[in-house]
C-alpha cells in the first residue's frame, strides 16, 4: 500500500515543495491549509488522484476524526506563518497553530501511530550569545517584542513535542530550521532573499536594515527538505531536536551586493533602522545532523542565488 503522509502548511513554500517530492516519491498526500499565508497555485500542478487537499485549520479537532486520516504513516507540521510580515500581522493565529495546532497535530500521531516531524525555527535561539548555535544553546529570547509570538510559540511547540516523547512515546523529531530559500518564496513575501532578488531585477533600491553587519546562513530549499525527509526517516531521531541549516554565515551586506552582481542589477543599496530583536548573527551547528542523519547542505549560495535569480526573472517577466 502507498505511504500515507500528512503535511499542514502544504499552500507555503516548504509544504508545497514537500508535497510535490512526496507525491514523486510515491506517496499519498493529504494537505491542509487554511490559506492564510500561503497560496492555492503552489498547488497547481500536484498529482491530482494521490493528493487530497483540505482548506482547514491545523488547529481543527475535526482532523483527530477525519477518515481520510486512517492509516496515516506521517505528519510533517508546517502550519504556521513564518516571515515576520505575517506573524506580526496575526500574532495570535500564530501563537494558536504552534501551540493548539501542535497539540493537536502530536495527538493525531500518538492515535495513528504515526511519525511526526515538527518544524520549529532558529528564532528558538533569539538573539544568540552563544556564536555558532548548537542544538544545547538555550537560547537568547524575548518575551515581551514583536518577534515573541513567533519565537515563544515555536518554543512552547517544541515543549509539546517533548511530553508527547516522554509520556506517550510518540515518535516526534524538531527540526530548527535556519533561513532557507528559492524562487518558491512568492515575491511578497518579506523575507530578505525574496526581498532582495525583486529589488535588485526591479532595479529598485535594495534595502538593508542596520548597517549590513548582522550575520545569516542561508539555505537552499532542496537542501532543507532532504533534511525533514531524513529526519522523518531515521528512528535514532526520535525525541531529537536538530539544526537544520547551512553552516555557511554571510554578512546580510554580502549578500546584497552578491544579490546585484548576479542579478546584473543597477540598484542602489540603501540603509534602514534595524527592527526590533533583529538577531545580530546566526549560524547553526549541524554536527548533530551530519551524525544521526548523515545530511549536510550541498547547494552553495552563489549557485542557489543564481537559480533563484532566474525562476524570479521569469515569473517577473
Ligand atoms: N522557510 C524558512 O526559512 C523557515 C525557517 C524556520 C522555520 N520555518 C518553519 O517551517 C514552516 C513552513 O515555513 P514556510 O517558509 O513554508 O512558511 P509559509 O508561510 O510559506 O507557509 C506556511 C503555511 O502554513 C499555513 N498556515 C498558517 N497557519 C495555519 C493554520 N492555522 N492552519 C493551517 N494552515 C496554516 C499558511 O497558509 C501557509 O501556507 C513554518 O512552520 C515555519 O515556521 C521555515
Amino acid at each position: 500500500m502507498e505511504k500515507k503522509v500528512l503535511i499542514t502548511g502544504v499552500a507555503g513554500f516548504l509544504g508545497s515543495q514537500l508535497a510535490k517530492d512526496l507525491l514523486e516519491a510515491g506517496c499519498v498526500v493529504v494537505g491542509v491549509d487554511n490559506l492564510s499565508s500561503g497560496k492555492i497555485t503552489n498547488l497547481k500542478g500536484l498529482s491530482e488522484d494521490r493528493f487530497i487537499f483540505k482548506e482547514m485549520d491545523a488547529c481543527s479537532r475535526k482532523l483527530l476524526t477525519d477518515a481520510d486520516l486512517h492509516n496515516l504513516a506521517e505528519i510533517y507540521h508546517l502550519a504556521s506563518a513564518a516571515s515576520p510580515k505575517y506573524y506580526q500581522a496575526s500574532p495570535f493565529e500564530t501563537i494558536n497553530v504552534n501551540t493548539v495546532g501542535t497539540k493537536n497535530m502530536l495527538e493525531l500521531a500518538k492515535r495513528r501511530q504515526a511519525k511526526i516531524v515538527y518544524t520549529s525555527t532558529s528564532e528558538a535561539y533569539g538573539d544568540p550569545e552563544m556564536h555558532p548555535q548548537p542544538e544545547s544553546y538555550r537560547g537568547n529570547v524575548n518575551t515581551w517584542g514583536p518577534r515573541a509570538c513567533y519565537d515563544e510559540a515555536k518554543r512552547l511547540g517544541e515543549v509539546l513535542c517533548y511530553l508527547y516523547y516522554t509520556q506517550y512515546q510518540t515518535k516526534v523529531k524538531v527540526a530548527r530550521i535556519f533561513n532557507t530559500y528559492s524562487a518558491g518564496l512568492a515575491n511578497d513575501d518579506g523575507r530578505v532573499i525574496s526581498n532582495f532578488v525583486t529589488q535588485a531585477l526591479k532595479d529598485e533600491d535594495i534595502t538593508v536594515y542596520g548597517d549590513g553587519t548582522q550575520t545569516r546562513s542561508f539555505c537552499y530549499v532542496t537542501d532543507t527538505l532532504n533534511g525533514l525527509k531524513l529526519l522523518m526517516e531515521k528512528d535514532e531521531a526520535n525525541g531529537e531536536i536538530i539544526n537544520i541549516g547551512n553552516p555557511i554565515e554571510y554578512p546580510i551586506i554580502e549578500l546584497a551586493n552578491l544579490v546585484k552582481t548576479l542579478a546584473n542589477s543597477e540598484s542602489n543599496i540603501t540603509f534602514h533602522p534595524l527592527p526590533e530583536d533583529d538577531p545580530k548573527v546566526r549560524r547553526p551547528v549541524i554536527d548533530k545532523a551530519k551524525e544521526l542523519l548523515g545530511w549536510e547542505p550541498v547547494i552553495t549560495l552563489d549557485s542557489g542565488l543564481a537559480e533563484t535569480i532566474e525562476e524570479y526573472r521569469k515569473k517577473l517577466l
